[in-house]
């Protein structure tokens, strides 16, 4: 029998996703808060949440962080519908802390989770190459791995709840601090006069070769700001990962200054611009005009 697929969120990312997985042959049906969302975005849908948790065995949640999970999973709670035997998996990038709590809840509960964040932007999502890590009870992963082998091209199973979100978070520390290297390097170029295609084709030929320049190069160029990843969100990754580090006694040096930058851009209004907008903050500081 078909896996009955209830999907929340469709953000930059939820919406690809799960377009993937109702183009693969699942029974699909979409949720998103602001429900003109589902309406525009051609895949079916419900129009209330109570209906979709009702009448699916498996909700995936994609939202924005570890407050929206919480708050939409309270609101899961409260329609009052059984989730015994369901399975949800969250594949929002979330706190470790708040990946324990949601699984306690559900499995007091009796339902299972999986915890899933994603590795990979837009494009990625759009072509089913996502890496994805993931948590939880080893036999429910297995079972799901259809799912998964849909969204993306690498899975990886971490273990215990929590892990799989640490994970995530420390890569999105490699991938803020290499944005932001970036950024100041092609700014630093620009700024003594080197041709700004020519800067960018060296570094992606010399020490700045990286998936992060791949996708970045033609927006930089073009200061092509709009949203693939926003900054809003790196700022909320590398906010969880300093927390994280801070409870562990590990010193984050240069994601500290990495948030700081991400900080910054958020105060010049760059919020919801795509994070490689953490140029103009560079451009700034070195008072640079063409
Ligand atoms: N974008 C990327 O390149 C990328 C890559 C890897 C991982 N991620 C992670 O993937 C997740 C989604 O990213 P995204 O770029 O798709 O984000 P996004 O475009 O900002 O979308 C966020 C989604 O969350 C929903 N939402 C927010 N708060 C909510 C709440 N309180 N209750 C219910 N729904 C709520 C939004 O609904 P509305 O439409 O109603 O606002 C929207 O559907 C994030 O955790 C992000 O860190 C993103």
């Amino acid at each position: 029998m078909a896996k009955k697929i209830g999907w929340i969120g469709l953000g930059h990312m939820g919406l690809p996703m799960a377009t993937n997985l109702y183009n693969a042959g699942y029974d699909i049906h979409v949720w998103n808060r602001t429900i003109e969302k589902a309406k525009n975005s051609g895949l079916p849908y419900k129009e209330s949440l109570t209906e979709l948790i009702k009448e699916k065995d498996i909700i995936i949640t994609m939202l924005f962080g570890s407050e929206s999970v919480k708050d939409l999973y309270q609101k899961i709670f409260e329609t009052g519908v059984s989730i015994k035997g369901k399975l949800f998996i969250d594949m929002t990038t979330i706190h470790p802390d708040t990946a324990r709590e949601i699984a306690e809840q559900l499995v007091k509960k009796d339902a299972d989770f999986l915890e899933a964040p994603v590795l990979g932007s837009v494009i990625p999502a759009k072509k089913g190459l996502l890496t994805i890590v993931v948590s939880g009870d080893e036999e429910k992963f297995n079972e799901n791995m259809d799912i998964f082998n849909v969204l993306g091209k690498a899975i990886f199973y971490m273990g215990d709840y929590g892990i799989a979100s640490t994970m995530k978070l420390i890569n999105n520390t490699v991938l803020g601090s290499f944005m932001a290297v970036l950024s100041e390097a092609y700014a630093f170029a620009r700024k003594v006069g080197i041709d700004p295609q020519l800067a960018l084709t060296v570094l992606e030929n010399g020490a700045g070769k990286s998936l992060v320049l791949e996708a970045k190069k033609e927006k930089l160029l073009k200061e092509d700001y709009s949203t693939h990843f926003s900054v809003n969100l790196i700022h909320k990754d590398l906010t969880y990962a300093l927390d994280l580090a801070q409870r562990n006694r590990y010193p984050v040096l240069l994601t500290s200054v990495t948030r700081e930058l991400f900080n910054s851009a958020k105060a010049y209004g760059l919020s919801d611009k795509d994070f490689c907008a953490v140029l103009e903050v560079f451009k700034t500081l070195s008072n640079y005009e063409e």
